[in-house]
């Protein structure tokens, strides 16, 4: 649309297409963290949003539209734009450099003493392959401003860092917000990448006006590494680099869930339906856990933490389940598609050891139902969170959000969410599987009286931080740096 006042940029879009069997194209909403939250903000603005045609039916989509088309039940007026690029391309951008390259490092994923290796075939993928798609993205960017040239450009995670350079250099006014949803790591670490490699990402980032985080802890580092690796200028108080004399500002806005939406959708039909099944098969007492199938989720200690705790507390046998639906991911990295048989194995192992034919301690479901993973918000006892490290993590803003039992959550020490709710849950060292399985067991019999007031102080951190209080916040820094209003007046756009 003409006159969006926001242009989003992110690999992922809001919906990908996919052919509906009678000659037409039907909309699915994308999954993950970036696109949950960036719905809460599509639904307050409207904007143009940037993304890589990724399923078969969005190349159709792409060539069918002249200009930006409408996307259809996503946000208010919002349109779509798909950037276009050649498979092979994808497939070095995507699968070689973003997943697992840049995802593992700043995860702290690799095991360095093996892997990785940076031979020809890492060095074609960042040349001919990220950097490539970024100019891809950086030119649909640029036509997009040369058709709104006010427009707020706001560019999301680690698979775009470059993108902004080459935006900057031809359109040199434009305002360049940058969110990195993910970690990031302590400037040591981008040392596995070649220094003309992690030089172009903080210089990248660099090009914009707004470098903004989850955390404190995030934005910290990112300062650090423009000191450490490009030997930059920075003002630790005032959380800015010199960079080719302009100031870059760096933030940490704390991204949130539509509290308001989620807790309506808690209680609707679908969650309804599936809430029936859920509670007639129902044991005593449920752990749970709802993640995309990520090594970062830290999976396997979770179940091993569970198969000690039973191991120590047999009382607990036939009377508990962990529920753990997983959603499988970025099936193209060999490293996930391992993951995934690791994780079925070490689950059959742990159910065999443990069951019985009458009882499955572990209820592993490995797809996406949003409606079931909601339910099981609703009536866990015990959440768990152990990622080992994860730049935010919204399953436990959602879930502790529409619990209904004083559940207890379990959360990482290495989580962004602990910034905002660690004072109200059990915190762990993601590694430390016995503290995992003593936490479960403290959880499990903590009394009510604490495990409420512990779930009301986070339900009213959750509720003040909203997503709608991420945006404005982030409107609000925007606007005094920029020094003109970003959005239109209510009622107008
Ligand atoms: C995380 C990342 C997002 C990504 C999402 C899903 O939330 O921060 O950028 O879109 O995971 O991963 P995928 O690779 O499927 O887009």
């Amino acid at each position: 649309m003409e006159g969006s006042p926001l242009i989003l940029v992110s690999n992922r879009g809001p919906v990908g297409f996919i052919d509906d069997g009678e000659g037409g194209m039907r909309a699915v909403r994308s999954g993950g963290g970036l696109v949950t939250a960036l719905t809460g903000l599509i639904d307050l603005v409207p904007a143009l949003w940037i993304s890589a045609a990724i399923e078969p039916g969005d190349f159709v989509v792409a060539e069918q539209a002249e200009g930006p088309f409408p996307v259809p039940s996503a946000g208010r007026d919002t349109t779509g734009r798909f950037v276009v690029m050649h498979p092979d391309v994808y497939e070095r951008y995507y699968n070689v450099v973003a997943n697992p390259m840049l995802w593992f490092i700043q995860h702290y994923l690799w095991d360095l003493s093996n892997v990785p290796d940076i031979r020809d075939e890492e060095l074609l993928a960042w040349s001919d392959g990220y950097l490539e798609a970024n100019g891809l993205f950086a030119d649909a960017v640029v036509d997009a401003l040369a058709a709104n040239p006010d427009a707020v450009v706001m560019i999301h995670d680690y698979h775009l860092y470059t993108a902004p350079a080459s935006v900057r250099e031809r359109v040199p006014d434009a305002f360049l917000h940058f969110f990195v949803h993910i970690p990031w790591p302590q400037p040591d670490y981008w040392r596995v990448l070649p220094p003309h490699i992690r030089d172009a990402i903080i210089a990248g980032l660099l090009s914009c006006d707004v470098v903004a985080f989850h955390t404190q802890r995030y934005a910290r580092n990112f300062l650090l590494s423009c000191e450490d690796l490009l030997g930059l200028e920075v003002d630790y108080a005032a959380l800015t680099v010199r960079y080719r004399d302009r100031t870059v500002v760096v933030r940490h806005y704390p991204i949130s869930i539509d509290a308001d939406g989620f807790t309506e959708m808690a209680t609707s039909e679908p969650v309804a339906a599936e809430e029936a099944t859920f509670l007639r098969r129902r044991r005593r007492h449920l752990i749970a856990r709802v993640d995309r199938t990520d090594l970062s989720k830290n999976i396997l200690r979770g179940f091993t933490a569970f198969d000690v705790f039973l191991d120590r507390h047999p009382e607990f046998r036939e009377d508990i389940t962990f529920f753990a639906m997983l959603q499988p991911s970025r099936q193209d990295v060999p490293e996930y598609v391992e993951y995934v048989e690791r994780i079925t194995e070490l689950v059959s192992r742990i159910n065999t050891k443990h069951g019985n034919t009458d009882w499955m301690p572990i209820d592993l479901r490995f797809e996406s139902n949003l409606p079931l993973a909601v339910t099981a918000y609703k009536h866990f006892d015990v959440m768990l969170v152990n990622s080992i490290f994860d730049g935010m993590n919204l399953v436990a803003k959602e879930s502790m959000l529409v619990n209904e039992r004083d559940g207890v959550l379990i959360l990482s020490e290495n989580v962004g969410a602990v910034e905002e709710i660690g004072a109200y849950s059990l915190v762990v060292n993601p590694f430390d599987v016995e503290a995992q399985a003593e936490a479960l067991h403290q959880a499990l019999t903590m009394p009510r009286a604490e495990r409420r007031a512990r779930g009301d102080a986070t339900r009213q951190v959750i509720n003040e931080n909203d997503i709608a209080r991420w945006l404005q916040a982030q409107v609000a820094d925007i606007e005094q740096i920029r020094g003109r209003a970003v959005l239109p007046p209510e009622g107008g756009g």
